[in-house]
């Protein structure tokens, strides 16, 4: 058996390289084709993607799903979904987590794959529990990130933990890129050896070692690896679907995909690239080698989110002492991966001890909720001096439970307020996620129904950036 392939491109592809702008439109005229494959899966939903057709693209991201499974017959649809933060912000109410999987899953999803920003298990057990009960396959990721709790033992201990929690297969997110060939021999073999799960690694190309990485993860025994048509691939994204299907032609790993097809594949998405290089949607810097995320150990993602936070204060000068500053607030907030939400947390923190001229000055209520233990357990404990400096007298209030088990069930309430603008049972959960999002989307909506021309509808005209 071969290895198995995962494609990108109709969700981390376009998030990762042209801000998750990809819409519907373009995707479904080539999704007949990308049927025939034979891919392992099609990760083509969740993740940033659920905001972004609401907030930019004025799309209804369940509607994106049915026609997506519509055109998808045979390849199972796969989706990304942060654990209790759903595909928000924050922690949410298990009644909201456990419905939200039922909706993504009656609506054609086949794998979620679910992690939390923290690696606290008890932050995956609802979605887990929830997908399992909607005769889902659930992939847990853990997610990769380096530090000195970050030992082997650690993977192989929190993989046990999820393999006992009844996950489907354990999938490596290494967001950063920060996943290096010889680690991941040793990554791979460690996780063989403590689960009968198969494994999923995810990388990207950012740091420029990706391709290699993939290359020595598979032939340590990895199942399942993820690339992007090559449109859409390399630089913060992932490596090219074209290029590891020719790299393990006639090898024991061989995927069996046929490059033919692919290359027709490729032909289609070729276009939309072209288009977003012109439009500066994708900007040349994101597709070459990033070394600095090897150095500070900071995504692609949160790199371009933190320079155009300065941009916006004004204070370009200020981005080298802000990529220093990131790695003492991790340590400072118990070295928790980098990756959404606790990228921002980390990320927004950064910029303000640099830019207010005193470490902590400013406090995000982010910054105090996870230090709270609102998110859960890091994996390291918190600096003491911080937590006095940002909590105070607060401190007192700090929880060590699930974080969820002090939330009061949510869905009827958001139900009352949003019912005005009900049209399907899924738009509940939109709103529960991103309320004012949510009801900027609904207002124009029924503005297009009603045919009326109201103000809000010009939106869809913005909604692409130059
Ligand atoms: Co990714």
């Amino acid at each position: 058996m071969g290895v198995k392939i995962t494609e990108t491109i109709l969700r981390d592809a376009h998030q990762s390289l042209i801000a998750t702008r990809m819409t519907t439109e373009q995707m479904l005229p080539i999704i007949d084709k990308m049927d025939q494959v034979g891919y392992n899966a099609v990760e083509c939903w969740g993740g940033a993607t659920f905001d972004a057709c609401l907030r930019f693209l004025k799309e209804d991201p369940w509607e994106r799903l049915r026609k997506l499974k519509d055109g998808f017959k045979k390849t199972p649809l796969q989706m990304l979904f942060r654990g209790q933060n759903i595909l928000g912000y924050s922690q949410y109410p298990d009644d909201v987590v456990e419905y939200f999987v039922q909706k993504s899953i009656a609506n054609g999803i086949d794998i979620i794959r679910i992690f939390d920003c923290l690696n606290d298990v008890r932050n995956l057990e609802t979605a887990v529990k929830a997908c399992k009960k909607e005769k889902g396959h659930a992939q847990v990721a853990l997610s990769y990130t380096l530090g000195e709790a970050y030992t082997l033992d650690y993977w192989m201990e929190t993989a046990k933990k999820i393999e006992d929690m009844g996950a489907d297969s354990i999938c490596i997110k290494d967001m950063a890129g920060l996943l290096v060939p010889t680690a991941a021999t040793e990554l791979v073999q460690a996780l063989k050896s403590s689960t009968s799960l198969p494994i999923d690694l995810h990388t990207h190309y950012t740091s420029g070692v990706a391709s290699m990485t993939y290359l020595k993860a598979v032939e340590a025994g990895c199942d399942i690896i993820d690339t992007a048509m090559s449109p859409l691939a390399l630089g913060t994204s992932q490596p090219a679907t074209e290029v590891m299907v020719k790299a393990f032609e006639g090898t024991p790993y061989d995927t069996g995909l046929n490059l033919d097809l692919l290359s027709e594949i490729c032909d289609y998405f070729q276009p939309i690239r072209e288009e977003a290089l012109k439009s500066g949607l994708l900007n040349p810097k994101v597709l070459g080698v990033n070394i600095q995320t090897l150095k500070y150990q900071v995504p692609g993602g949160m790199l371009s989110n933190l320079v155009s936070q300065l941009k916006e204060q004004g204070a370009e000068d200020k981005y080298e002492e802000v990529l220093k500053e990131v790695p003492r607030v991790r340590k400072d907030l118990g070295e928790p991966p980098l990756v959404t939400p606790s990228s921002q947390i980390v990320g927004t923190q950064a910029v303000f001890n640099v830019l207010t001229g005193e470490r902590y000055k400013v406090a995000t209520s982010q910054t105090k909720d996870i230090l709270l233990g609102k998110y859960g357990q890091t994996v390291k404990p918190f600096n003491p001096e911080v937590v006095d400096k940002v909590l105070g007298e607060d401190k007192k209030n700090a929880i060590t439970c699930r974080p969820a088990d002090l939330l009061e069930p949510g869905l009827a309430k958001f139900e009352e307020e949003m019912k005005q603008w009900k049209q399907q049972d899924e738009d509940v959960l939109s709103y529960a996620l991103f309320p004012q999002v949510a009801t900027e989307f609904f207002k124009y909506r029924e503005a297009q129904q009603t045919g009326v021309d109201a103000k809000t509808a010009d939106t869809k005209n913005g909604a692409y950036p130059v």
